[in-house]
Order: structure tokens, then sequence, then C-alpha cells
């Protein structure tokens, strides 16, 4: 079977809600026979849920926790869901979700993966962000016997750490590749590093004095876009190429400075009229851009499979690729700066700056 398109959603039923933690349940989703080759995932990546609330339709990412143990044909998707203020999936996830029901489930995508090979690894993740790393690095040890990762994890206290006992399973089993810090930001600790957050300053001095920072081969970023950002900064300074650095933004507070995505003020009004040509799943069309609309806004009123969850440029479901005309994007926290360069957009965040615009959502 040919891999689902990332739009194609399908009904997966919930074979267990698991609670972690006061404030976030893992949930088990059953994959049937059928949709197995289409289910397959890389340690890393997340999924779209698609869910009705009071008639409204809401979508979110969650990343896959589980390690990689049958590549071609998963039976099972594990996901970590955090409690959100106010979040009207998660709240629904923690409170109401059992056994036996089912969820509108997207498959697998994402960039943030590490396909098994022998070498040095290392992350910094903060709270939930441990999730789509938890997926990698169990992958890894399991994978490769000569591969080591250090994990470098920052949570607000002891109780409200996602997959603790996960974490120390693997510290169990391969406590000679595998290598844990964990600093807490608002609880004391008993021995090790003291509390407190980890920003750049920090982590310049930690990170030297934990491993041979010149000689890791990638780098796993993901949490909050603070500590992302506090950590990108850090081993810039330390001298880590770009292009060894991985990261993904799970929680950006409002208020807070999007990474520069074109060199077009934001300001810039585009054309009175444009038209944007749209290639999905194999198939093409132009439709009008109506005025203040994002590109993905036109795509979805014509082609309601059109891939998104966010609509915030957080999770980067609604990628695609420029192939004429140009736009300018509100903000991004998804893409990586050689993805720009490569012509790639958040359609949710793209707005004409020319009166033909086309789009490319398979490449
Ligand atoms: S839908 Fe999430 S970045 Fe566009």
């Amino acid at each position: 079977m040919a891999p689902a398109r990332p739009g194609a959603f399908h009904p997966l039923r919930v074979a267990e809600v698991t609670r972690l933690t006061d404030d976030s349940v893992a949930i088990t989703l059953i994959v049937p026979p059928e949709l197995r080759a289409a289910y397959r995932y890389s340690p890393g990546q997340h999924l779209t849920v698609r869910h009705a609330m009071d008639g409204t339709e809401i979508r979110r990412t969650y990343s896959i926790c589980a390690p990689v143990t049958e590549p071609g044909s998963p039976r099972n998707l594990r996901v970590g869901v955090r409690l959100v203020a106010g979040g009207v999936f998660s709240t629904y996830a923690f409170k109401e979700l059992r056994p036996g029901d089912v969820l509108e489930v997207a498959p697998p995508i994402g960039r943030f993966v590490l396909d098994p090979a022998p070498g040095h690894y290392a992350a910094v993740v903060g709270g939930s962000g441990i999730t789509p790393v938890l997926s990698i690095v169990s992958t890894l040890l399991a994978e490769e016997p000569t591969a080591r990762f250090c994990l470098v994890r920052s949570d607000r206290t002891t109780a409200s750490t996602m997959f603790l006992e996960e974490v120390a399973d693997l510290k169990d089993r391969w406590p000679d590749r595998f290598q844990l810090v964990s600093v807490l930001s608002r609880e004391e600790q008993q021995a090790g590093l003291a509390s407190g957050r980890l920003d750049e300053e920090r982590l310049t001095a930690l990170l030297p004095a934990l491993l041979p920072v010149e000689e890791i081969d990638r780098w796993f970023l993901c949490g909050p876009y603070g500590l992302v950002r506090s950590a990108g900064r850090a081993l810039r300074g330390l001298g880590v190429g770009r292009r060894r650095v991985h990261q993904e933004i799970f929680h950006v507070d409002e208020g807070t400075d999007a990474v520069p995505t074109t060199p077009v003020p934001s300001g810039s009004a585009g054309p009175a009229r444009s038209s944007l040509t749209a290639t999905l799943d194999g198939r093409s069309g132009s439709w009008p851009v109506g005025e203040g609309e994002t590109l993905l806004d036109a795509v979805l009123r014509n082609r309601p499979d059109a891939p998104y969850a966010c609509k915030g440029g957080v999770c980067g479901t609604c990628r695609a690729r420029l192939v004429s005309g140009e736009v300018r994007m509100d903000r991004n926290f998804a893409l990586e700066p050689e993805e720009l360069a490569s012509g790639h957009v958040l359609a949710c965040q793209s707005r004409p700056l020319t009166e033909r615009v086309e789009l490319d959502f398979d490449r």
C-alpha cells in the first residue's frame, strides 16, 4: 500500500490511556492491519489528531513516544499528551478519553527524526519535549549496539516529569551508552546539579563539562521555544555547526518573536488580487486568494483535505514548496533555515506578494 497523504485521516481505536503525571497521559492507538504500512513512522515523528468538540473541528499534533520496533508495520502508536490550561483536546484526552473510543488520526509526519546509525548523539529537552526524544533514544540504543546518547532534560518538578520510569529503564538497560542529566527548575535536588532554569549561559557551561561537544554527531533540541532557542544559541557559541542541530518547538509563549523568515517586511502589502495554484496529492487546482486570507485558507476552501494542525506556524504540518511567485510569512517556528533556502513555506502563515503564486504540498 502506498503511504497515505499527510492530510488523510483514519479512525483509530484507543487501546489504552495511561496516566503519566498529574497533568499528562499517554494514549495508545490500535493500527488495523490494512493501515499499518501507511502509519509506519520514524523515531521522532508526530501525528495529527482531528476531533469534533461542540460542532467545531479541532486539530492537534502529538509526538510518538514509543520506539520503532516494527519498522514497516506498527500495530500500535503511542503518543504523549500534556494537559494545557484551557486546552480543548488535552482536557478531553485527560478527563474523558477511554479505551474503545475512536480518534481520527493522520499518518505520522515530521523531520525531527534519527535513522539509527553508529555515533554519539545528544539531546536537550524541556517538559513534554521528552516525547519524541524518548522514541529516538530508545530506538537508537536498541538498534545500534555501539551508539551512545546523552540526554539533558529540564522539568519543573519530579512529579511533573513525563516518562520518568521509561527514561530510568533506559539507564538501567544501557548504563554505558546512555547518559542522563536531569535538571528541575522548581524543586531542590538532593544531589548533582543545582535546580533552576536551563538558560544559554548555564548550557554553555554545562554541555562541555558533560560530553565532548565537538564530537557529537547530531543534537536534538525539543520543548518550549525559550529552551530550544537558548540551547541552539549555546551550541552555536560552542562552535557546533547548524547542520548537526535538529530542533522542534512544542510551545510558543504569546508575544515571542519568531525566527526571521523572509527579507520582506511584515507590513508589505500584496497585490489587490492574486490567484493560487496548489498541487496536493498529485492533483492541482487554481483558486483566488481572498483579501486577508492565508494560502492555507484559500486551499482549504477548495481542498478540505489539505494538511494542517496548529495554524500558528509551530507544527510544520502545512509545509509546502513555493514553486513560483513570492509570499510573505507572518511567523515561522517550524522550518529550518535549509528548508527556507530550498523554497519551503508554511501555508498557514503565507500571504501572496505577487499576482500568481504556486504551491506544491507534495514536495
Ligand atoms: S498548520 Fe502548523 S505550522 Fe501551519
